[in-house]
């Protein structure tokens, strides 16, 4: 069932949403808009439910989901305690694009935390979000709503795309705000650990926190990181993606070459330098250079287009790693399996 709620009246709205979180409540999967991507949720505390998450994507049963409240009271039946660091960030950020991991309440589906003592929490920045939320009274385990390995939905299309006939329902909110997902912050032990880049930046940690300390693997493609997830490849098109430093001066040329080898070619690129690459067989705008919040927008559709179009190879762009910036560069490495030009 997929009801979009976009363009409706408020009854129909509230309606839609409460037929949404009965389907939680009877421990089907439903996907709904956060402001960072689409999340397929089901209910947190049955692993009858949370079983249902894993089939749907064929996610492997090692990565565990992140859950999601509404409300600072329904932390008492997600986290056992909570750490100081993940108090001050849930006070600074929240509702907003940021994860805590913090101690595992015994309420927990198993399946929910793959089996660690330590759980994901966040509490998200979109409306229709928290309505469902609500409406369902109990902790929501989402992960992103796409087919375990592609990247993550910005749009209730790429979700039916990916999960159609797999999934109970889709609540259709229109295009997600921030685009990638939120950032994942360690708060158990002695000192805040990111584990992945997201919404709120790297910056914002450290102002906040004084110090944040970094996981090792971070960027890299081979090693085993602490969140589970990190390690596989992901938002990945079919074509190899190859990322393209100091992109203007040197992608045209990478262009000639593979088109001289016969290869349809193609580029991912923000909108100030799609005339740089004109020769390109097809040209992908993602947002401005001037505006990097823009880029993490449109990166994921950009990605996903290119899985449409039937290109061999494709470049794309580089950004700094600055602010969202360091985001966008971590998925940008994982979907180009570390190939940078
Ligand atoms: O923005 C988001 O976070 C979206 C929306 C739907 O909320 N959700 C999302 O979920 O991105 P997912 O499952 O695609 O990513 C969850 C990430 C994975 O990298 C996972 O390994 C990590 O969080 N994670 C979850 N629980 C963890 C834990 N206990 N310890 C370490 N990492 C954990
Ligand atoms: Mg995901």
């Amino acid at each position: 069932k997929r009801w979009n709620v976009q363009a409706v009246d408020q009854a129909t709205k509230k309606a839609d949403i409460k037929a949404a979180a009965a389907l939680i409540q009877d421990n089907e999967t439903v996907a709904f808009p956060t402001e960072t991507v689409y999340g397929l949720g089901a209910n947190a505390l049955s692993d009858e439910a949370i079983a249902k998450i894993f089939a749907a994507k064929g996610r492997p049963s090692d990565n565990p989901l992140i859950v999601h409240i509404a409300e600072r009271q329904q932390l008492h039946q997600v986290a056992k305690t909570i750490p100081p660091i993940a108090q001050r960030i849930m006070d600074a950020f929240w509702p907003g694009p940021i994860t805590v991991i913090v101690p595992a309440a015994p309420e927990i589906a198993q399946k929910v935390t793959a089996g660690l003592d330590t759980v994901g929490v966040r509490m998200p920045a979109h409306p229709i979000a928290l309505d469902l939320l609500k409406y369902a009274g109990v902790p929501v385990a989402a992960p992103s709503a796409n087919r375990s390995g592609k990247p993550s939905p910005t749009s209730a299309d790429h979700v039916a795309y990916d999960l159609n006939g797999r999934i109970a329902g889709i609540l259709d909110g229109g295009v997600t705000g921030v685009g990638v997902e939120s950032t994942v912050v360690d708060t158990t032990g002695e000192k805040a650990v990111l584990l992945r880049p997201g919404g709120i930046s790297r910056e914002q940690l450290i102002e906040l926190l004084g110090a944040l300390e970094e996981d090792p693997t971070l960027g890299q493609s081979d090693a085993a990181p602490r969140s589970p997830g990190m390690k596989y490849r992901h938002y990945a098109p079919e074509a190899p993606v190859y990322l393209v430093k100091d992109p203007e001066k040197r992608l045209p040329s990478f262009i000639k070459k593979e088109k001289q080898t016969g290869k349809h070619v193609g580029v991912i690129a923000t909108e100030e330098h799609l005339e740089a690459y004109r020769e390109a067989d097809v040209i992908t705008a993602m947002g401005s250079v001037k505006d990097l919040t823009s880029v993490a927008q449109r990166l994921y559709d950009a990605l996903r287009k290119m899985d449409q179009a039937e290109v061999d190879v494709i470049f794309c762009e580089t950004f700094s790693s600055e602010g969202i910036g360091l985001a966008i560069m971590n998925r940008l490495k994982k979907a180009a399996n570390g190939r940078i030009l």
